[in-house]
This record gives C-alpha cells, sequence and structure tokens, in this order.
C-alpha cells in the first residue's frame, strides 16, 4: 500500500534541475537516490516535507550503499523497504524514540510506546493485525508535515477524514464489530459544526476525546473525564448529582448517559424529554424531579426571551434601553448559570437562581413599562402644544388676510 508514489518513473535526472529544486540543494546534491527517484511528485513531496527541512534523506529512512551511484544501491544489506507495519513503526521510531536526535526540536519520543498502549498498537503487537492504524496511516509516508500545518493529515480540521478512511469503511469496520457510522456522527455535532465550519480549534475532534498515539476509546468510569477537560463547570456539578455515585461504579455512563459521544448537539430542552427515560421510563419519582427542573428551566427561559423581545422593540421605537439592556444581561447571566446548575439535578440549589433570573426580568420589563409610559405621557403631551400651533397658524393666516385686505392688495 502506498498513497504518495503511485507510479515511479525511472529518469535519469539531470544533477543541475536537482540543484535548482527550492532551497534544497543540498539534500538533493547529497541524495543520489534522487538521480533514480525522481518522478516530480515524489520529489516535490518529499523536498517539501518537514524531513528534508530537516535535513534528512532517502537514506536515512531506507538505508542503501551510499557509495553506489545506480541500482546496486539497494543491494546494501542496510537496505529496507517496509513491507509491514511493525516494520514501518521500527524505521519511524528509530529517531522518533531517541531522546538525543529528537532534543534540538522538542519533540516528544513517547510516540511508539503510547502507540502500543492503543487499540491500534494492541492490535499490531499482540496479533500482527495489518489492517489498524500505523505512524504513516496518519501522517503520510514521503509528504510528511510539521503535525500542525494546515496541510498536515494531522491537522483538527483534516483529522477526522484520516480517521474516516478506516473508520467510516463499512467492510473493514463490520470485520471489528464496529459502527462505521462514527465519522459521520461526528460530523453532525455542535462540536464538529465549530470546528468544521467556524473553524473554532477549541471544538474537540477525534483526537482529543481518543489520544492521537494512545487511542482507545475512553473506559465508562474516564468518559466524563474526557468531557470534563473541557467543560470544567458542568463536570463539577455532575459530579454533585444523583448519578455521581452510579457513575464511580461505572452503573451510569457520565455525560454521554444523556449527550451521546460522537452526535452531541447543542443542548436544548428536548434533552429531558428524550434522555432520562432511556433509563427512568417507569420512575415516577425521577420524572417528577426532571419535570420540576425542565419547567423550572422552561419558564425562565420564555420569560428572558418575551423580556428580549419587548426591549429590542421598545429599542427599535427609539427608546433608550440602556439600562434595561443591563438587566437582560443579568437575567441571562442566571439563566446560563441555570443551564449549567441543572446538572445537579438539586431543585433547592436551582430555585433561588431562578428567582434571581426572574426578578431581573420583572426589573426589566418594568423599567421597559416606564420607557413607554413616558413615551405616551409625551405623545399626549403633543396634543395640545399641536393644537395650540394649529389655531395660531390659522389666526396668523387671518390676520395676514385682513392685512392684505386693508392695503388693498
Ligand atoms: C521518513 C522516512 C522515509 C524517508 C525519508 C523516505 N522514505 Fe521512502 N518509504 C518510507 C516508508 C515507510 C515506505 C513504505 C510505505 C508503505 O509501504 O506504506 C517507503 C516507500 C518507498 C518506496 C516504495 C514505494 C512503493 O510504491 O512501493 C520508494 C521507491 C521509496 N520509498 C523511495 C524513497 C526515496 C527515493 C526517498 C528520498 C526522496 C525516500 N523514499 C525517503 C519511508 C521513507
Ligand atoms: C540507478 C537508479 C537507482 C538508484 C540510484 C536508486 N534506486 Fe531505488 N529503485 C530504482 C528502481 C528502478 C526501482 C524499482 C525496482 C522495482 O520496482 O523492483 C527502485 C526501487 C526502490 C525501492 C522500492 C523497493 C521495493 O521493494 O519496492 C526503494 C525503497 C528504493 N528504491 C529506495 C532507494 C534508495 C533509498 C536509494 C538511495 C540509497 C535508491 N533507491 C537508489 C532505481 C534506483
Ligand atoms: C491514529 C493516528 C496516529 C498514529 C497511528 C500515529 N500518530 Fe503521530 N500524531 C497523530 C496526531 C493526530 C498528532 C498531532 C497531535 C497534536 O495535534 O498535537 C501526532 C503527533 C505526532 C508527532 C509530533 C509530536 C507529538 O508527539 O505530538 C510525532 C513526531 C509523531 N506523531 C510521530 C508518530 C510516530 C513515530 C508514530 C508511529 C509510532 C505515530 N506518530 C503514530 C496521529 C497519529
Ligand atoms: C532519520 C531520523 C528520522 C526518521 C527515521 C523519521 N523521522 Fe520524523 N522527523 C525527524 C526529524 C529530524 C524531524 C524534524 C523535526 C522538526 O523540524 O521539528 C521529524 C519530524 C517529523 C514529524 C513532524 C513533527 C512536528 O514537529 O510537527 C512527524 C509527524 C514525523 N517526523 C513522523 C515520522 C514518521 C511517521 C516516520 C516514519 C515513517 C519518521 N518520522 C521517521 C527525524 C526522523
Ligand atoms: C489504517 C486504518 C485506520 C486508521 C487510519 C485509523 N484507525 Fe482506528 N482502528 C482501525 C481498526 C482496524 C480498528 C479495530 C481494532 C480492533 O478493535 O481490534 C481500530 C480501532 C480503533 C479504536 C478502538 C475501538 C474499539 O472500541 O475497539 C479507536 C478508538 C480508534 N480506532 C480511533 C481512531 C482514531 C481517532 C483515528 C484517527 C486519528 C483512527 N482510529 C485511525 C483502523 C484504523
Ligand atoms: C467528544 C468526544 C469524542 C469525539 C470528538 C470522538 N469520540 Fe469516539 N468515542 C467517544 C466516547 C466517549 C466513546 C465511548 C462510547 C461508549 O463507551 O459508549 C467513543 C467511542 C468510539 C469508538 C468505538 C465505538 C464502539 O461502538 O465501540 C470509535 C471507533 C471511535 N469512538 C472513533 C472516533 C472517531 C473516528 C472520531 C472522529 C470522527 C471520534 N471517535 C470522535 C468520544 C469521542
Ligand atoms: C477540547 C474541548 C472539548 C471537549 C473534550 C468536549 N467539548 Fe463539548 N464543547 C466544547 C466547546 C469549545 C463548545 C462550544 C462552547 C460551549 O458552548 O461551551 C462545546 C459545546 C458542547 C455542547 C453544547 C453546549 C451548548 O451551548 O448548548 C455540549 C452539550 C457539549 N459540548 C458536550 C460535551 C460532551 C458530553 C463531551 C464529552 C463526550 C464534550 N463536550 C467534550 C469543547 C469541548
Ligand atoms: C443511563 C441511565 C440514566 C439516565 C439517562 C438518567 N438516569 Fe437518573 N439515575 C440512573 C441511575 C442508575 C440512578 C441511581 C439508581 C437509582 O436511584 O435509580 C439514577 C438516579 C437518579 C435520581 C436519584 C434518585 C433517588 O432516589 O435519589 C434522580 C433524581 C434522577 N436519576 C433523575 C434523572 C433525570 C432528571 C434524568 C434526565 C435528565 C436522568 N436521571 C437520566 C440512571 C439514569
Ligand atoms: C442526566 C442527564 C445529563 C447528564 C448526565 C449531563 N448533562 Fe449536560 N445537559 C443536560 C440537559 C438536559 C441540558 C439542557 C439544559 C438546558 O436546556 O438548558 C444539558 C446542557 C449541557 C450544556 C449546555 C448548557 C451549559 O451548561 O452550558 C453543556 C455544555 C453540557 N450539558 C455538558 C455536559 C457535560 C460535560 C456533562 C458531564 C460532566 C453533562 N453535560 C452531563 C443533561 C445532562
Amino acid at each position: 500500500m502506498n498513497l504518495f508514489l503511485p507510479s515511479l518513473i525511472y529518469r535519469r535526472a539531470s544533477a543541475a534541475l536537482l540543484l535548482l529544486a527550492a532551497g534544497s540543494w543540498l539534500v538533493a546534491a547529497e541524495d543520489f537516490c534522487l538521480n533514480c527517484h525522481d518522478h516530480q511528485k515524489q520529489r516535490e513531496q518529499f523536498l517539501g516535507s518537514a524531513h528534508a527541512q530537516a535535513g534528512v534523506i532517502c537514506r536515512d529512512c531506507h538505508g542503501g550503499d551510499a557509495k553506489a551511484k545506480d541500482e546496486t544501491a539497494h543491494l546494501a544489506a542496510n537496505f529496507q523497504r517496509p513491507d509491514n507495519k511493525k516494520a514501518i513503526a521500527a524505521m519511524c521510531a528509530r529517531c522518533h524514540s531517541d531522546v538525543r536526535r529528537m532534543n534540538p526540536y522538542g519533540l516528544p519520543t513517547d510516540q511508539l510506546d503510547r502507540y502500543k498502549t492503543s487499540k491500534h498498537g494492541e492490535q499490531l503487537f499482540g496479533s500482527n493485525d495489518q489492517k489498524v492504524a500505523i505512524c504513516t496511516d496518519c501522517h503520510g509516508v514521503h509528504n510528511i508535515f510539521k503535525v500542525r500545518s494546515p496541510q498536515s493529515p494531522t491537522h483538527p480540521t483534516n483529522i477526522p477524514q484520516t480517521c474516516g478512511r478506516c473508520h467510516s469503511d463499512a467492510k473493514l469496520m463490520a470485520g471489528y464489530k464496529l459502527p462505521s457510522d462514527v465519522v459521520e456522527q461526528y460530523k453532525t455535532s455542535y462540536h464538529a459544526h465549530l470546528l468544521l465550519q467556524k473553524g473554532d480549534l477549541s471544538a474537540p475532534t477525534c483526537v482529543t476525546c481518543h489520544g492521537n498515539h494512545g487511542a482507545r476509546p475512553p473506559g465508562v468510569a474516564e468518559v466524563s473525564q474526557v468531557c470534563g477537560k473541557c467543560h470544567v463547570r458542568q463536570a463539577e456539578l455532575f459530579g454533585k448529582s444523583p448519578h455521581a455515585e452510579p457513575a464511580a461504579v461505572g452503573l451510569f455512563g457520565g455525560c454521554i448517559s444523556c449527550h451521546g459521544n460522537h452526535g452531541i448537539q447543542k443542548a436544548s430542552l428536548n434533552l429531558f424529554a428524550e434522555a432520562c427515560v432511556k433509563c427512568h421510563a417507569k420512575d415516577a419519582k425521577q420524572l417528577g424531579v426532571r419535570d420540576q427542573i425542565a419547567g423550572l428551566l422552561r419558564q425562565t427561559t420564555t420569560d428572558y426571551e418575551s423580556a428580549t423581545a419587548k426591549v429590542r422593540e421598545a429599542t427599535r421605537r427609539g427608546l433608550a434601553t440602556d439600562d434595561e439592556q443591563l438587566q437582560l444581561q443579568e437575567a441571562h447571566t442566571h439563566l446560563t448559570q441555570l443551564e449549567a446548575l441543572q446538572h445537579t439535578l438539586a431543585i433547592p440549589l436551582l430555585q433561588p437562581v431562578a428567582v434571581r433570573a426572574e426578578t431581573a426580568v420583572k426589573e426589566t420589563l418594568k423599567g421597559v413599562a416606564w420607557l413607554e409610559n413616558v413615551e405616551n405621557w409625551k405623545r399626549r403631551a403633543l396634543i395640545p402644544i399641536w393644537a395650540f400651533l394649529v389655531v395660531m397658524a390659522g389666526l396668523f393666516a387671518a390676520k395676514r388676510r385682513q392685512i392684505d385686505k386693508r392695503e388693498g392688495k
């Protein structure tokens, strides 16, 4: 299997042309392998890679006779063309597990060790399974870029595709009884929306949750840890809920029990209707708690939204709603708090916050009503003024006509 050298063209290359290869004359001059392996694409791919830029040449990976200038180069004892994934791992690790070689670049040297702990690594080294991912499946072969480079298959926005090459392959996944829709599912998620549509690199991609080299699904007990790396507050509050205890002993899956894992949607009140019945369909007590909490949130949200609409309308009419907008912001802060706080499922903790939100909403509405009153009052006060002006204008016109008549015009 080779992605990056689809065809080899055996052409004697002109050394001059190689020397011209942008900024890479040093590599080219030493790398006589390129004399034959000069397929334009191959050369371009390699010479643009992080390896070529660091002065790595063909022989550093493949070995070969440095003195031979022809095909006898391949005959050297150290020549290798890795034909299985363990050999590839060994080839890469020769440098990447060598602290002395990697120190100048500040790169960690634990990739292979960690890889061995992943499901991929366990399969390869445990059962010699050649279908799992090895270094080159995720990084490329000759065109390896810095991992964070936008061109790299390991750049966050490219990761779903990199993993999807195998994890969306229904036939391959069926052999392992694994779902082949994880990437599709992920692409429907709010996280993917943030990452792929908004370019928000703080949203998680496959490797954020699964690890890159130690890729394994988080065990049930660790799942809430994964989410909690980013959603610190929610994790802390979940820890106070009656689900924390069953979660600690593996009887509850943590965040994903309610939110799912790959297809996580933007949270909404619908979740109360969908999630709790998965386990409590017949538990009147738990459903009672659910209805109370959902009711509290729904009421507060509705009131907040209608106050927002009122303020927007008043602002559109030109009223000075600065104070009301501040009040709304306060209500919003309490509402946001409430949305997180419901993770405790503790009604006594929720109630005071809901009251604070409702108070801010009431203050907002009071403010808008006052502004409207003032406006009405002003409008009403204008009526006599207008009437006075009209009468005055009429009188003035009559007087004018009288004067005109008197002067005989
Ligand atoms: C970072 C290490 C590395 C470097 C540097 C490297 N290669 Fe490779 N090369 C590999 C690996 C790994 C494979 C095996 C890929 C596979 O089978 O999936 C390979 C495969 C090949 C193949 C076989 C391709 C095929 O279609 O079967 C050729 C030819 C080759 N390399 C030539 C070169 C030349 C020429 C250079 C210098 C320009 C070079 N390589 C530099 C790692 C490297
Ligand atoms: C005189 C030209 C020439 C030189 C010099 C040369 N190669 Fe090759 N190389 C070839 C040809 C031709 C093939 C294709 C042979 C084949 O397909 O069996 C090849 C095949 C390969 C392969 C794939 C072997 C396989 O089993 O699939 C690798 C890897 C490779 N060369 C690496 C190198 C490296 C590294 C050097 C420098 C040390 C080098 N070559 C120097 C002509 C050359
Ligand atoms: C399942 C995919 C995958 C496999 C297999 C894999 N890597 Fe990575 N690797 C990644 C990702 C993704 C990153 C980038 C992480 C990030 O963005 O910080 C990475 C980062 C790296 C880095 C940059 C330094 C670091 O550790 O973050 C090096 C070097 C590296 N990998 C080498 C290797 C080597 C060598 C192997 C084989 C032993 C390997 N990788 C196997 C996905 C993989
Ligand atoms: C001869 C030593 C050597 C071998 C063999 C080697 N590498 Fe590298 N690798 C390097 C050096 C040196 C760098 C450059 C580091 C830099 O510029 O930051 C590098 C960089 C990388 C990077 C980019 C890391 C970053 O900074 O983002 C990745 C990924 C990588 N190598 C993967 C591989 C893989 C996969 C293999 C096996 C196919 C491999 N390397 C084989 C020496 C080697
Ligand atoms: C070259 C194909 C290939 C690529 C690329 C690949 N994987 Fe895999 N992966 C597999 C195969 C095959 C398995 C099944 C191993 C098993 O379960 O025995 C697997 C298993 C897994 C598992 C364990 C699933 C389980 O419950 O057993 C996780 C997690 C995983 N891969 C994540 C990833 C991530 C994340 C990426 C991308 C960074 C990725 N894989 C890239 C082939 C691949
Ligand atoms: C937000 C975190 C998160 C992201 C992002 C994520 N996963 Fe997962 N994934 C999980 C969790 C948690 C599980 C374990 C589910 C369980 O135990 O029920 C899992 C399970 C898996 C499994 C095993 C499925 C099974 O049914 O056994 C595979 C394979 C997998 N993920 C691959 C991927 C790939 C590929 C991507 C990127 C498209 C990805 N994951 C993105 C959290 C995540
Ligand atoms: C790498 C960080 C990261 C990880 C890990 C992560 N998320 Fe997120 N998540 C985000 C970001 C960033 C947002 C968007 C900002 C926000 O709304 O908090 C988000 C949004 C969400 C939302 C929608 C929030 C809303 O406003 O409606 C939910 C629900 C969610 N994540 C659940 C989870 C769950 C469950 C997990 C674990 C399986 C998880 N996340 C793992 C970063 C992460
Ligand atoms: C994945 C299954 C699952 C889901 C989904 C789930 N629960 Fe639970 N819940 C449990 C388990 C297990 C317990 C602990 C054992 C018990 O008391 O039934 C529990 C306990 C509770 C308790 C404490 C009961 C007591 O007697 O102290 C409340 C309240 C509760 N859940 C409410 C909810 C609400 C509300 C939802 C939806 C937002 C929900 N649960 C979703 C499994 C679940
Ligand atoms: C028992 C079910 C349940 C569990 C377990 C759960 N959530 Fe939620 N989560 C919900 C519901 C329901 C909402 C929607 C609340 C709303 O409409 O405002 C929500 C909302 C959210 C939000 C968006 C609102 C906010 O607080 O910003 C995030 C983010 C979130 N959850 C993350 C998590 C994380 C992380 C975990 C695990 C630590 C987790 N959830 C565990 C039911 C759950």
